[in-house]
C-alpha cells in the first residue's frame, strides 16, 4: 500500500510525516539501484516529464534529469533564457501551453514564491514537483538532507540540526525545518539579526543570532550560502562578507571549539568558499555534502515514481 496518494509535490509543509518516510524509504530503495552497474528501470516508461528550470541550476536540474533517465521516462528541458518567458508570456500561459501536449510531470523552478502551487491547482492533468519557488520551499532539497541524516545518524529523535545563514532568503532552509522537525528533530536557525525572518519560530525552530550556543550539542549543521540574487539592491543585511564570515562562517577551529566531534556539516550547493564554509571543512572528514547529491537523484527517483501512483514497488523494479 503507498503512503503517498498527491498528484503533486510543492512542499513538505503540506506533507505528514508518514508520507515524508514513505518517500526516504523508496528514495532508498532506488539508491541501491543507483550503485549497480546498469542504472535504469522501466517503471516510467512511456511517460514524458518536463523540466521548466526559470531560475539557474546544476545540481537540482541535472539531478532531476538523470533520475527521470534512469525511470526511463522522456524528458524535455526548458530554461530560462530559451523560454517565450523572455518575450513576456506569463508563466500560466507558458504551462498551459506545454500541458496541452500532455507531458506527465512537469518539474517547475520559478523566482517567484507560489508558482508551483499556483500551477498545481490551474493543471488537473499534470503531476506538478516543486524544484525550488523563490525563498519558499525546495521539497526535493528537503527530502535528500534528511535521507542523508537518516542514514548517517540512523534517525531523528533526539538529534539537532543547526541551520546557519541566509534563514530569511532560502527555500532550503523552509523545507528543511518542515521536513526535520516533522520528524522528530530539534531545529535551530541562526544567523545575523536581519536574516532571521520575525515569526520563524511559529515553524517549529529555535533562532539564535549567536553561532556559538548554536553550534554547541548540535548533531548537524547546515551551512547555507547568501543568497545576493535575493537581496534587494541597496539594503544591507551585514556589514560586509568578511565580517559575515567572521561571525557565522565555520572553521575548523570553531568546530574543535564548540561542535560535537563527530558533527556532520551539510551544504545545498553551490558553496562559496571562505564565506560560509572553510575549504578545510567543505572537504574535511566532518562533510556529507557529496552523499547528499548522491542521494539527491534517488530522492527524486522516488517523487517522480510516487507522483504518478508509485504503483509498482520500487524493490521489483530494481530486480526487473
Ligand atoms: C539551492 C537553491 O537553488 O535553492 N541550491 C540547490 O538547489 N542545491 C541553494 C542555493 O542556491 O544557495
Amino acid at each position: 500500500m503507498t503512503h503517498f496518494a498527491r498528484k503533486d509535490l510543492v512542499g513538505l509543509a503540506d506533507l505528514d510525516p508518514d508520507e515524508i518516510a514513505h518517500i526516504l524509504d523508496v528514495a532508498d530503495q532506488f539508491r541501491d539501484l543507483n550503485l549497480r552497474p546498469i542504472k535504469k528501470v522501466p517503471t516510467l516508461r512511456g511517460k514524458s516529464v518536463v523540466h521548466l528550470f526559470l531560475e539557474p541550476s546544476t545540481r537540482t536540474r541535472t539531478s532531476f534529469d538523470i533520475a527521470a533517465k534512469r525511470l526511463s521516462a522522456d524528458t524535455f528541458s526548458i530554461s530560462g533564457s530559451s523560454s517565450s518567458a523572455t518575450k513576456g508570456e506569463t508563466l500560466l500561459d507558458t504551462a498551459r501551453n506545454l500541458a496541452a501536449m500532455h507531458p506527465d510531470i512537469l518539474v517547475v523552478r520559478h523566482r517567484r514564491a507560489g508558482a508551483p502551487r499556483m500551477l498545481s491547482e490551474a493543471l488537473p492533468n499534470t503531476a506538478i514537483v516543486n524544484a525550488g519557488d523563490g525563498a519558499c520551499e525546495h521539497p526535493t532539497q528537503g527530502l535528500l538532507d534528511l535521507l542523508t541524516v537518516r542514514r548517517r545518524l540512523g534517525g531523528f529523535a533526539g538529534r539537532t540540526v543547526t541551520i546557519v545563514g541566509d534563514i530569511k532568503h532560502s527555500r532550503v532552509a523552509r523545507s528543511a525545518i518542515h521536513g526535520f522537525s516533522k520528524l522528530g528533530a530539534e531545529v535551530r536557525v541562526c544567523g545575523p539579526a536581519t536574516l532571521i525572518p520575525p515569526g520563524i519560530e511559529a515553524l517549529g525552530c529555535t533562532a539564535y543570532g549567536r553561532l556559538e550556543p548554536a553550534v554547541r550539542g548540535a548533531d548537524v549543521l547546515m551551512m547555507l550560502r547568501i543568497q545576493q540574487e535575493r537581496l534587494h539592491l541597496g539594503s544591507h543585511y551585514f556589514p560586509t562578507l568578511r565580517e559575515y564570515s567572521r561571525l557565522f562562517g565555520i572553521n575548523r577551529e570553531k568546530l574543535r571549539r564548540w561542535a560535537k566531534r563527530d558533527v556532520v556539516i551539510m551544504h545545498p550547493g553551490p558553496i562559496n568558499r571562505g564565506v560560509e564554509l572553510e575549504p578545510e571543512v567543505a572537504d574535511g572528514e566532518w562533510s556529507v555534502i557529496l552523499d547528499q547529491v548522491e542521494n539527491g537523484v534517488a530522492v527524486r527517483m522516488a517523487v517522480l515514481y510516487l507522483v504518478l501512483g508509485g504503483r509498482r514497488t520500487a524493490a521489483s523494479e530494481g530486480r526487473a
